[in-house]
């Protein structure tokens, strides 16, 4: 009889361990534990503190001018977005005040968010982007999202020069294709705007996933959506052109990292800064920690590619994301390494747009 029971409960356990992962490496899988029910508890708190927020953040939607102009039927996507104020919240809200639009509380859903990071001393570059492969008006985007699932955004902070803001409400009002971080942007060489971004698209919009791009590179959407779309046996994914390299211990190298004793004499394995991506798993999780918990590398691509080290990511290595030349299956043009986008990117990108084996070739190369 006992024995019969001490049966069924192996089994019972069995079949539990057939539901659960037995690796504990599984987030989503595991019962909350009396020690994680407070982190959960800030998650939570911090999620609703993130929504009300974004809530906010809609009312800058709805003031934006061009919305106005166009009479409410293209979306509007300039948005602004406050960096984090305290330790316990990620608070989002918007620096300008307004009405709640109804229905619209949930993130917008999209396949794929990109976020085209630049700034102040880069207007030629957004110029010669909307010139070439991204569209130039609210209604160009909106198509490119509805043909590709890929939402494109430039996505800038700001800075004390009055000026340049001046210029920069101009070049939003004329083009509504930012999304405004309020950090400043002189940190931009620092990881921290980067994590910003990912936290404020996280926000606003509902994604497989947030690619993070640079203002110097050549893009084929097209491409890049078959890419995302592909089928993976992991959610949560980093991809990117992956390389390792050298670590910098002398100040005088332009990539010296003063963190050098941290990490021997090559990096672990890494994207290439200007584009890659992260899966909503792994930015979910990104977001649900405090700024302050990240270690910051004095380079980005290391910076981010340390994190996802210590995540349970798939690095996801794909050489189209960092050719130098316009190819049948290319999906990122870049100069790497002798630039770390384009060199001359101005022009470059204009050269490239006009060729045939850039733009009149077919999205994938069967
Ligand atoms: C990160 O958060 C802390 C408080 O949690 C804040 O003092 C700091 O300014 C934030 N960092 C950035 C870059 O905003
Ligand atoms: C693309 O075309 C340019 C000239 O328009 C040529 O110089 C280049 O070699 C071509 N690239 C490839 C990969 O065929």
């Amino acid at each position: 009889m006992s024995k019969t029971q001490s049966q069924r409960k192996k089994e019972d356990e069995e079949e539990e361990s057939q539901i659960m992962p037995s690796s504990p490496k599984s987030f989503s899988a595991r019962p909350f534990s009396a020690t994680r029910r407070s982190n959960a508890l800030v998650v939570i708190v911090s999620l609703c503190i993130g929504i009300s927020g974004f809530v906010f953040g809609l009312t800058a939607l709805f003031v934006s001018p061009s919305a106005r102009r166009c009479g409410g039927n293209i979306r509007p996507r300039s948005v602004s977005v406050v960096w984090e104020t305290n330790a316990l919240t990620s608070e989002l809200k918007a620096d300008r005040g307004g009405l709640l639009l109804d229905g619209e509380r949930t993130r917008h859903k999209v396949m794929a968010f990109v976020g085209i990071q630049t700034g102040f001393g880069s207007s030629g570059r957004r110029q010669s982007l909307r010139k070439t492969w991204m569209p130039s008006d609210p209604q160009g985007l909106q198509r490119l999202e509805e043909s590709t699932g890929l939402a494109f955004r430039f996505v800038i902070g700001r800075t004390k020069d009055k000026r340049k803001m001046l210029e920069l409400d101009k070049e939003v009002e004329a083009y509504d294709d930012f999304l405004l971080l309020d950090i400043e942007e002189q940190y931009s060489k620092l990881p921290y705007k980067t994590l910003a971004f990912f936290k404020a698209a996280y926000a606003l919009f509902d994604s497989d996933f947030y690619v993070k791009a640079d203002d110097d590179i050549y893009l084929r959407p097209d491409r890049l959506s078959t890419l995302l779309a592909k089928d993976r046996p992991h959610s949560r994914t980093y991809l990117g052109c992956m390389k390792k390299g050298p670590v910098f211990s002398d100040p005088k190298l332009k990539w010296y990292e003063p963190l050098h004793y941290m990490l021997g004499s090559e990096y672990f394995l890494h994207a290439y800064g200007p584009f890659y991506a992260l899966s909503a798993d792994v930015v979910a999780s990104l977001v649900a920690l405090r700024n302050n918990s990240f270690r910051m590398f004095s380079n980005e691509d290391v910076t981010i590619g340390s994190w996802m080290l210590a995540m349970n990511v798939n690095h996801e290595n794909d050489r189209h994301l960092c050719e130098t030349d316009c190819s049948p299956s290319s999906i990122v043009i870049s100069d790497i390494p002798t630039c770390s986008g384009l060199c001359n990117p101005e022009t470059r990108l204009l050269e490239l747009h006009k060729r045939k084996n850039c733009t009149d070739t077919p999205t994938v190369d069967d």
